[in-house]
């Protein structure tokens, strides 16, 4: 099991690998790495988007900063309590997270946003090492069906005895809730998949489950 976070030049995904080298060429000031999770490692949620966004996390280095998702993303911490401060849309804007760490199950930028199989599989260790780093865990929450599917996986579970659902709060056999949502990404925002108030709805069951 390799460390909860991968390497700056971490060589596990060839692809992803050329594309970083073409972007530290590209843009020379962005971070242009892995992008570490953000938030304490004692949380109780976890939340698990796909992979950093070309001009967001790999721009900025914090998980959904500076990229559409995280203008939806953000406020909803801020709104139920699992954030303090002001999001702008920057890492050192003094926003903290509260009881609540953000991840992605891809830690390199892929492509047209896309990660392929081998990359979701190979960059799987680390959400592995990340899960288990986190003793006060309760609910983890899925952004999007590969992010659930990488999680089951982590777990040693099958997707088709735990569909995803929007909505859908898995209580898995390890104790844990694996909790479902639509990517709060603006394909899935302009397309009206997921509103603003399905994703509140979402996290007020999370809150629900933390408190309970
Ligand atoms: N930014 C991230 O860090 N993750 C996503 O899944 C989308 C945007």
């Amino acid at each position: 099991m390799p460390d909860a976070f991968p390497d700056r030049d971490c060589p596990r995904c060839p692809r992803l690998v050329v594309f970083r080298e073409e972007s530290r060429v590209n843009w020379p000031d962005w971070h242009n790495a892995p992008v570490d999770s953000f938030g304490s490692l004692d949380a109780a949620v976890l939340i698990v988007g796909l992979a950093p966004g070309l001009r967001g996390a790999n721009r900025t280095s914090r998980p959904f900063t500076g990229d559409y998702a995280g203008q939806l993303l953000y406020p909803t911490l801020l709104k139920f309590g699992l954030a303090t401060g002001d999001y702008a849309e920057d890492p050192n804007d003094g926003l903290s997270l509260v009881n609540c760490r953000v991840t992605n199950a891809v830690r390199c930028v892929p492509p047209q946003n896309k990660p392929i199989g081998a990359e979701i599989n190979a960059c799987r260790d680390y959400l592995i090492a990340e899960i288990d780093s986190m003793a006060n865990l309760r609910v983890i929450l899925a952004l999007g069906t590969v992010s659930h599917a990488s999680i089951l996986r982590s777990a040693g579970l099958r997707q088709k005895d735990w569909k995803f659902g929007h909505g859908a709060f898995h209580e898995l056999p390890n104790g844990l809730i694996l909790a479902n949502s639509y990517h709060c990404s603006r394909y899935n925002t302009n397309t009206g998949r997921l509103t603003e108030a399905m994703f509140h709805d979402v996290f007020a069951g999370i809150v629900n489950h933390v408190r309970a």
